[in-house]
């Protein structure tokens, strides 16, 4: 059977701004989380890149050896090989920093341009980039829309889409704009997945009491300074364990009972921070996933990270839709038993539906 043959062609991946490998974990599938099984989805990432040796280190330990330490920017493009997708959740402090037109000078302010650049050189089938939702707003959407044009001019179909994590069975409620293209002469267009999940509360990811260090409890001093503050800017971010959790993001190490940042109340007066294990269960990794450094480095590491399990969901989606001429599936019955966007395009056989 065709489907049989072509089953285990892998889709080649290179990987920018790869980080810890949250995204990475994502594509490549073949992890579990919270019970569920997110079997994997048929890529082979061939080369990935990042800049911070600690990250890299959990990548290496994690993810594998492929992945190259260093400045993108120093990098030449022969020395990336050819492959079908790209993908790279490029830094955001090269949009928080720019403030007006001139910013879109700031060398610093350009990252997402080596993605540019590889893209042009290697022309992959296509790309998957990922930031933060208010790259859509900066500067009234003329740095989501030059961003589009370029990658459009690059030979590509480029659309976009903001996705909410916690629509997709991660407990927490990140937003981040996924960027998809694809080449001109594929016949077919970006394609997006569909919200799956009902939430998933922040209470099935939270230790137990027993096994969280006390150096994770806010001071006595600390509540006094609460008590203090303005409660009209709403400080002590305690969260609903009910719902999903607030973005986390890297500053997780530094955060105070005064700022906006997600904290616990675990009984009354008495508040903790998220540990480094809450805060990458809460961005959807799984406990056998491990970091690399201090306490501060982890929280670096998880609060970049695109959750995996949204990542399997984006990569599942284009997997189907846009390499779709290399099935996943081993089987027919398989295939057709999948209820999701994959049905839409599968031809029915005439007759099936007519009842007696
Ligand atoms: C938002 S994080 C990406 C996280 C990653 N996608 C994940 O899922 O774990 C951006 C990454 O870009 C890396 N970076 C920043 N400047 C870079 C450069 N000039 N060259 C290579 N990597 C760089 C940072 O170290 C950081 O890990």
């Amino acid at each position: 059977m065709v489907l049989m043959k072509t089953a285990d062609k892998k889709i080649k991946v290179v990987s920018l701004f790869s980080g810890c490998g949250g995204g990475d974990l994502g594509l490549l599938g073949g992890f579990d989380f919270l019970g569920k099984h997110y079997r994997r989805l048929g890529f082979e990432i061939v080369w990935a890149n990042d800049i911070l040796p600690f990250a890299v280190e959990t990548y290496k330990e994690n993810i594998g050896d492929h992945i190259v330490e260093g400045d993108i920017r120093s990098i030449d493009s022969k020395d990336i090989p050819a492959h079908d997708l790209l993908v790279g959740g490029f830094p955001c402090q090269s949009f928080s920093m720019v403030g007006g037109r001139k910013g879109f000078n700031d060398p610093r302010g350009y990252l997402y341009r080596e993605m540019l650049r590889v893209l042009k050189d290697k022309q992959p089938d296509a790309f998957i980039g990922e930031n933060v939702k208010g790259l859509i707003s900066i500067n009234r959407g003329e740095a989501i829309r030059q961003i589009v044009s370029d990658f459009t001019n690059a030979g590509y179909i480029v659309d976009w889409r903001v996705l909410n994590a916690s629509h997709f069975g991660v407990p927490q409620k990140r937003e981040r704009v996924f960027i998809i293209g694809v080449r001109k002469d594929k016949k077919t267009s970006p394609h997006f997945p569909s919200p799956t999940f009902g939430f998933v509360p922040l209470r099935e990811v939270v230790q137990k009491h027993s096994e969280v260090d006390n150096r994770y409890y806010f001071s006595q001093r600390a509540l006094v300074g609460l008590d203090r503050a303005n409660k009209a800017f709403n400080k002590g971010r305690a969260q609903d364990l009910s719902g999903p959790c607030n973005t986390i993001s890297t500053h997780l190490a530094k955060v105070s009972l005064n700022g906006t940042d997600p904290v616990l109340l675990v009984g009354p007066r008495n508040y903790r921070r998220l540990t480094p294990l809450e805060a990458a269960r809460i961005q959807s990794f799984p406990d056998s996933f491990t970091f690399s450094g201090s306490d501060a480095r982890k929280y670096i590491q998880v609060g970049n990270a695109i959750p995996p399990v949204l990542m399997w969901h984006v990569a599942k989606a284009i997997r189907e839709r846009i390499f779709n001429d290399r099935p996943i599936f081993k089987s027919e019955e398989e295939r057709n038993n999948v209820a999701d966007s994959l049905q839409e395009y599968i031809p029915r056989t005439k007759g099936l539906l007519v009842s007696a």
